[in-house]
């Protein structure tokens, strides 16, 4: 049996240092095979022919021209009985949601623009795109409708038959709130709202597959084989050992690649159809309106508090908007959790818009709670004349009041606020000038948590050999985040092999045993315990080996950096002189997690700190540095950890001051589905100036690598931080993310209306 147990690391050789990743000249030469690079032989391409209209019934797909068309192989429309797959259906079936109305791959009621009608296979992309050209669809128009508190008025149009509220609103209490405000000295109201933004990763959504009799196999590019494997197995009816998925590299994710995509079904279909391999990737204006956003969110937080910084009510009523088919985000966990207070009520409603469902987006509803609650603070601080870091400090809590007030296993809350405000030397920035103008500037804080979960335990496993070369057998995924770099670091630490000797197999579904998707920066949280569990299993195989070899009793003996020690640290074997191994040429280690500590909850926390400048003569805000402080607990490798942050701290910028999806109000389409009018943060809008600040708490009891997961808390208070510097500047409250220079303008233009 593996040990699932084991002590916490002491000093450690490999792990917490700065180590490149062990996959880096790949990635940077372009010899990494990325599911869009997979070419095989014979492979045809298809392209989808996607609905044109906000909202629209399907009145009749005529395919017998591009059917003609050069180079084409296979069309596939709703006629196909092989198409009629179901999707958005009832749990349980595929891209399943629970949506109250089942929906098919090709449904003839289109919910919203770039909704799938029809597919083609082609020799060459541009002849299926030709063909996808060549289909005659006919649409009736229905109106449609993108605004969220639209959609809930009498008389909106329908998106979903029956009603465009998501079921009924959800309910947290604790406490009560009424009571609470009534003893504040303070109460502040306010309504936050952020825009929908889209994940745009580098490698854009996509499948290469292929058939072998009746075994499928799938190069695609997602957050985890087996999050693919199952619903695509269920789809097309096969069982899940003859579902071959494969993603050794993939381009980030972000969370809209934890689903089994359209793609994907329709590019297996018309590979089985046709007889050939055949490869799918979506363009990038299809993968701004199909395949998954964050979405807007409406908040409004009523909140309450004592003169001496106590607070003594939360109330949040939050509305969201889910796209077309549901998949909900829940935004009010911090409201409950992050700060000490008695009286809490979050209630949250959600709608549907005839729009792309959204899906997961790094830390799925923390960021916008975080623009809300934490400028709630900012205010509420300012209001009592606090300091905002010490306000945070005075409020935060050490139990989980979300969970019957369990401790958290570690909590760096204060640690976060205290080292982040030394290194952004926060006291003397808040003193400084701002300014005359045009250019102002200010300073902001904002506080965060993230609800690790680690799930259900993966199986890992570790080998080593009798040259004393090892290889790690992982069904994780890395999503450019360094998972196989840390992984590795794993086995080097416990077996002393260093890490360009360690062979990585791992994310495919044909070698490597089961893991929950990368998501919820639960890999290395959940997987890494994993890892450790199977080289000790390698080891203990080992010190059995020797034991039995030097005729000694194994408790005398122990395994250091590859090699067997007695007592007293005389080196007696090298791993290649262990006759048993020279004879059997492998031993392996099989790990899993151990149970993970019921009377605790694990959870991550930052702080993080801007300062920014805002020109009051034209709008623009312009980010002059970021400090960011984390207690993720150990940091496994320092240079991944920092790559986490600052990948977290740039999404943030896009937050709170470029990213908006624009829906048109008349059409229901998508008014900026292109990388030129959609503005990710580029270089030039982020600053040189950034700061990582790991608190490196090794938290001995989440588990046994002591470490608590960073690539979500990353970007949860980023873009809060942001707009509370931009309220020490110019003494604006911007609650609607993006601040836009138009906004900040009219802002602008209104107080100076009012003198
Ligand atoms: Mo994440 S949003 O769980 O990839």
């Amino acid at each position: 049996m593996p040990e699932t147990t084991a002590k916490p690391w002491g000093e450690t050789k490999f792990v917490g240092k700065p180590i490149p990743r062990v996959d880096g000249y790949e990635r940077v030469s372009g010899t990494a095979e990325y599911p869009s690079d997979v070419v095989l032989p014979n492979m045809l391409h298809a392209a989808i022919l996607r609905c044109p209209h906000g909202q629209a019934q399907v009145k009749r797909v005529d395919l017998a021209k591009a059917r003609e068309m050069p180079g084409v192989r296979a069309v596939l429309s709703d006629a196909d009985k092989e198409a009629q797959i179901p999707w958005y259906a009832p749990p349980g079936s595929p891209g399943s949601t629970g949506s109250p109305t089942a929906s098919r791959l090709f449904d003839p009621h289109c919910r919203f623009e770039g909704e799938e009608i029809a597919a083609v296979a082609a020799e060459t992309p541009q002849q299926a795109w030709d063909a996808v050209r060549a289909i005659r669809a006919e649409y009736n128009v229905l109106p449609s409708v993108v605004d969220m508190e639209e959609a809930l008025k009498p008389g909106a149009p329908a998106v979903q038959e029956s009603g465009n509220r998501w079921g009924a609103p959800r309910e947290t209490k604790r406490g009560d709130v009424a009571q609470g405000f009534a003893e504040a000295d303070v109460v502040l109201e306010e309504t936050y709202r952020t825009s929908c933004e889209i994940h745009t990763p580098s490698e854009i959504h996509g499948s290469v597959v292929r058939w072998d009799g009746d075994h499928l196999t799938v190069w695609d590019t997602n957050q985890g084989p087996f999050g693919i494997q199952a619903p695509l197995a269920a789809a097309m009816s096969l069982p899940l050992s003859k579902v071959r998925v494969i993603s050794h590299y993939m381009g980030g994710g972000f969370g809209s690649k934890l689903n089994l995509g359209k793609y994907t079904v329709i590019a297996a279909v018309l590979a089985r159809k046709t007889g050939r391999p055949v490869r799918l990737f979506l363009t990038r204006e299809e993968s701004f309106r199909a395949v998954g956003n964050r979405p807007a969110h409406i908040m409004k937080l009523k909140a309450g508090v004592k003169k001496d910084g106590t607070l003594t009510a939360l109330q949040l009523t939050g509305l969201g908007e889910v796209g077309a088919y549901p998949a909900g985000t829940s935004v009010g966990y911090q409201v409950g959790d992050l700060y000490r207070c008695p009286n809490v009520l979050i209630s949250e409603s959600q709608a549907f818009i005839n729009a792309g469902p959204n899906r997961a987006f790094r830390a799925p509803g923390f960021p916008q709670c975080s623009w809300a609650l934490e400028q709630m603070m900012d205010a509420l601080a300012e209001k009592i004349g606090m300091d905002p870091v010490e306000f945070r400090i005075k409020n935060y809590s050490a139990v989980c009041q979300m969970q019957q007030n369990k401790p958290y296993t570690s909590a760096g809350l204060r640690e976060c606020l205290t080292e982040g405000a030394r290194a952004f030397n926060w006291k003397d920035a808040r003193l400084r000038s701002k300014g005359s103008g045009p250019w102002v500037r200010g300073v902001g804080v904002a506080a965060g948590m993230w609800g690790s979960q680690s799930g259900p335990p993966s199986t890992v496993r570790v080998s080593l050999y009798p040259d004393g070369s090892a290889s790690l057998n992982m069904g994780a995924a890395d999503l450019g985040t360094g998972t196989k770099t840390v992984m590795a670091l794993v086995v080097a630490e416990e077996l002393g092999v260093p890490l360009d000797r360690i062979q990585i197999e791992n994310a495919d579904t044909g070698t490597t045993e089961f893991t929950r998707p990368s998501g919820g920066s639960k890999t290395v949280f959940a997987d890494s315990p994993a890892v450790r569990s199977a080289a000790l299993e390698v080891k203990a195989r080992v010190l059995e080996m020797a034991a039995a070899q030097l005729k000694l009793p194994v408790t005398d003996l122990a395994f250091q950096e590859g090699a067997i020690v007695a007592q007293g640290g005389t080196r007696k074997l090298a791993v290649r002189e262990l006759t048993q191994l020279r004879a059997q040429q492998v031993v392996v280690g099989v790990g899993v997690r151990g149970p993970d500590p019921v009377d605790k909850v694990v959870r991550p926390f930052v702080a993080q700190f801007a300062e920014v400048e805002v020109n009051i003569r034209t709008g623009e805000t312009r980010v002059l540095r970021l400090v960011a402080a984390h207690d993720s607990g150990r940091v496994m490798d320092l240079l991944t950890y920092r790559s986490q942050v600052i990948g977290g701290l740039t999404m943030g910028i896009g937050f709170a001051l470029t990213e908006r999806r624009i829906m048109d109000a008349v059409t229901g389409k998508m008014a900026n589905a292109n990388c030129h009018d959609y503005k990710i943060p580029t270089a030039k809008d982020v600053p040189a100036d950034k700061t990582v600040i790991p608190i490196d708490l090794h938290d001995t009891e989440c588990n046994t690598t002591g470490t608590k997961g960073i690539g979500e808390p990353a970007t949860i208070p980023t873009a809060a931080a942001i707009a509370n510097a931009f309220y020490h500047a110019t003494g604006i409250r911007i609650t609607a993310a993006p601040i836009t220079p138009a906004n900040v303008l009219t802002l602008l233009e209104e107080r100076r209306k009012r003198g």
